[in-house]
């Protein structure tokens, strides 16, 4: 009987919509109802249009209002972002949820210029209009309800960010998009600010920190002039395949597949900045996972660079470069091509082609006339947004291109073999190469020269703190030591939130049964165990192969060890995805899933030894603290035996401070004395054997 994730409703069996609310019911029904994420909110609100409101009839009112919240929700929503509601004039977006894509403060800011934009816009065309706005843009965690329909007035996000951007927003100069502290942090690369005044808010114990979005800065990301750490091998392989492809003229499609922050981008700068120098055509395109103008996305920014076609160029100017290149080039069939490429351009948009082959024909042509005397790198970024029809694209030239140096070099995060699980078998000529991350010498290099000057000793502690948390990935590396430099060096207790962001982007690209997999066994811990999961788990039959599949994707892997006998035990590869997933469960969430793993752990040992701490820990999470005494006394006990005194002390005074009857506590307190008085004992033990040995030198 499925059960409805919206209103709770028990449906019949093969029911497809729900009785009570009408919802679609999925057979893969997210466990989650509710999530912890870090969310961007944005408000938008117009300068005093209430009053205005008043002046005008109802039907002037509304014939103002819906082309404005039309343009409004269409910008916002070009950018990934949902609308959460329309309060009067006002309009609340979201961006980070229900699905992050890794840069959503970004994504929400430059949706916040865009408005203005547009709404600047819509008053040039109709003076009488004069629409003044106010933006604000906060970044803060909320919990966000799974599944709700903003449409039909169910709030999906709730939390202090929500106030906070209303009060950033109410507080903006006229015509000012105003963004909090979080926001500014996670965005000041790519958007250019300006310091606004503090603001005093209501309730809050100190004022809230305001800045004044400008535009989008001209610096790219990329931080070309520093030199490239490591990625010797890689860049072997590329100049390997780039050889061949000059040598024999055979075409080769370069698959670069790595998580984001990995370097995919810094190391085709790196090699195309070679073949460029060696005389090599380079034309780099992008693929957006939003306001993509076309299907074909990144390959009509190649002809675009490759006819010298200018955005800010009108149709006619396009045109005619276009034109002029296609006869330059002196490609096969020229007119029928120029058309062709014409229409992919949207430069001429009454007439259509007839089919998709002749299509691609037309551009295998133009390609093969580019390349015909220069070599050509097509470089392919963030694959992985790419519409279908790209990929098609990219196989297709791929498998067809003849006798032309060209190398059509592909980045991409691992999600694109979701999509396209087979990418590139078949085609004659397929480089795969993957990125790993670095190793800790390079890790440490890039730390290195990212922290301020090391000041001794706790600067070389907070590097190697880095190197380990970082695990290699050069961008966690860059916004790891750009906190740390600007708390005055010391380590932030939590991730940062763009890491944050990218880690949840990752999470949320994964197919619901495998990504719950996760957050249930983020609840275990670092390492878990597959008898654990079945407890929590919906489907518990469906998990051996959910966890290969994550195996697959290198996100956890397989222990040839177990604690548990006849268990299968996994850990988590990296220690932050464990850490993201665990911080997206609510705390009802946590405590059920930690009280449901203490339980596991019960019943699984009979003679609770190393697992007595750990069944302490659940207990304690679980909201039980009183449950969790005489495990830990059990823990100490052990601790104690293997002269781990201190760990005993602890353990015991954790003990202690939880325990609620008095016969228990005495119990506590005799045996904290006997450990205090063997630990005495070791101490005495350990001065008189330094006391021996002092005797033995001198002597
Ligand atoms: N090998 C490297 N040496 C130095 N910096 C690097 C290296 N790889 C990546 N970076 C830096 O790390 C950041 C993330 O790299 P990027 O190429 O954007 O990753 P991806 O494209 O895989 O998401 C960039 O600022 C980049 O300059
Ligand atoms: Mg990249």
């Amino acid at each position: 009987v499925p059960d409805c994730v919206a209103c709770g409703q028990q449906n019949p069996d093969g029911a497809r919509f729900c009785l009570s609310c009408g919802r679609p019911l999925t057979a893969s029904a997210p466990a989650v109802r509710e999530e912890r994420r870090v969310v961007t909110v944005i408000f938008v609100d117009m300068v005093e249009f209430t009053s205005r409101a008043e002046r005008l009839d109802p039907e002037d009112v509304r014939a103002i209002l819906r082309p404005y919240h039309d343009r409004v929700k269409a910008e916002i929503e070009s950018f990934g972002g949902v609308v959460e509601k329309f309060i009067g004039d006002a309009v609340m977006g979201v961006f980070g949820a229900p699905t992050a894509y890794g840069d959503d403060p970004e994504r929400a800011v430059r949706a916040a210029l865009s408005v203005r934009t547009a709404v600047a816009e819509m008053n040039q065309r109709d003076a009488s209009l004069a629409l003044r706005l106010r933006i604000g843009v906060n970044t803060g965690e909320a919990v966000v309800t799974m599944g709700a329909r903003p449409e039909l007035g169910e709030a999906m996000v709730t939390g202090d960010v929500v106030n906070t951007a209303a009060r950033l927003q109410q507080s903006a100069p006229v015509d000012a998009i105003v963004a909090g502290a979080e926001t500014y942090i996670c965005t000041r690369d790519v958007i250019r600010y300006e310091r606004g005044e503090d603001i005093a808010a209501k309730g809050k114990s100190a004022p809230l920190a305001a800045w004044k979005a400008v535009d989008v800065g001209t610096t790219t990301p990329d931080a070309d002039g520093e030199a490239l750490v490591g990625r010797a091998g890689e860049l072997d392989v590329l100049r390997g395949v780039w050889q061949r492809v000059a040598e024999t003229a055979t075409p080769n499609l370069v698959t670069v597949i790595a998580p984001p922050g990995l370097g995919k981008s810094r190391l085709a700068t790196e090699f195309v900045r070679e073949v460029r120098d060696s005389g090599a055509r380079v034309v780099r395109g992008r693929s957006f996972p939003y306001r993509e103008s076309s299907a074909y996305g990144a390959f009509t920014l190649h002809v675009k660079q490759l006819a010298g076609i200018f955005e800010s160029d009108s149709v006619e100017v396009a045109r005619a470069k276009l034109v002029t290149t296609v006869e330059r080039i002196g490609a096969v069939d020229g007119d029928t091509v120029a058309q062709h490429l014409c229409i992919l351009l949207g430069l001429e948009v009454e007439e259509t082609i007839a089919d998709r082959e002749s299509l691609f024909f037309s551009v295998r042509c133009f390609i093969e006339a580019v390349a015909a005397d220069q070599p050509v790198v097509l470089v392919f970024e963030d694959l992985h947004w790419a519409d279908s029809s790209l990929l098609d694209l990219v196989e297709l030239l791929s498998s067809r291109l003849r006798d032309i140096r060209v190398m059509l070099l592909a980045l991409s995060r691992p999600e694109l073999l979701d999509q396209r699980p087979g990418w590139g078998g078949g085609l004659p000529a397929f480089t795969a190469l993957p990125l790993q991350p670095l190793d800790d010498a390079e890790a440490r290099a890039l730390v290195e020269r990212r922290l301020a000057p090391a000041n001794g000793a706790a600067g070389a502690e907070i590097a190697q703190r880095l190197v380990d948390l970082a695990e290699g990935n050069p961008l966690f590396i860059e916004q790891l030591a750009a906190v740390t430099a600007e708390r005055a060096s010391s380590i932030p207790g939590e991730l940062p939130t763009t890491i944050r962001g990218i880690i949840t982007a990752r999470l949320d690209a994964l197919p619901a049964p495998e990504r719950a997999v996760l957050l249930d066994a983020a609840v275990v811990g670092k390492v878990f165990w597959l008898g654990a999961l079945q407890r929590v788990s919906e489907e518990p039959d469906r998990l051996p192969d959910l966890l290969g599949a994550l195996e697959r994707r290198d996100l956890v892997h397989r222990e040839t060890v177990s604690a548990f006998e006849g268990d299968r035990q996994f850990a988590f590869k990296h220690v932050m995805i464990r850490d993201v997933a665990y911080d997206m469960l609510t705390r009802v969430q946590r405590r059920e899933r930690h009280a449901e793993m203490a339980r596991f752990i019960e019943d699984a040992t009979s003679e609770v030894g190393e697992a007595a701490s750990q069944l302490a820990r659940h207990w304690i999470e679980a909201g039980e603290p009183a449950r969790a005494v005489a495990p830990l006394m059990a823990a100490a006990e052990h601790a104690g035996r293997g002269w781990a005194k201190q760990r005993a002390v602890d353990l015991y005074q954790e003990a202690l401070s939880l325990a609620e009857d008095d016969d228990t506590k005495r119990e506590i307190r005799r045996r904290l004395g006997v450990v205090y008085q063997a630990s005495f004992h070791a101490m005495d033990v350990q001065l008189q054997r330094g006391a021996d040995q002092a005797d033995a030198t001198s002597g």
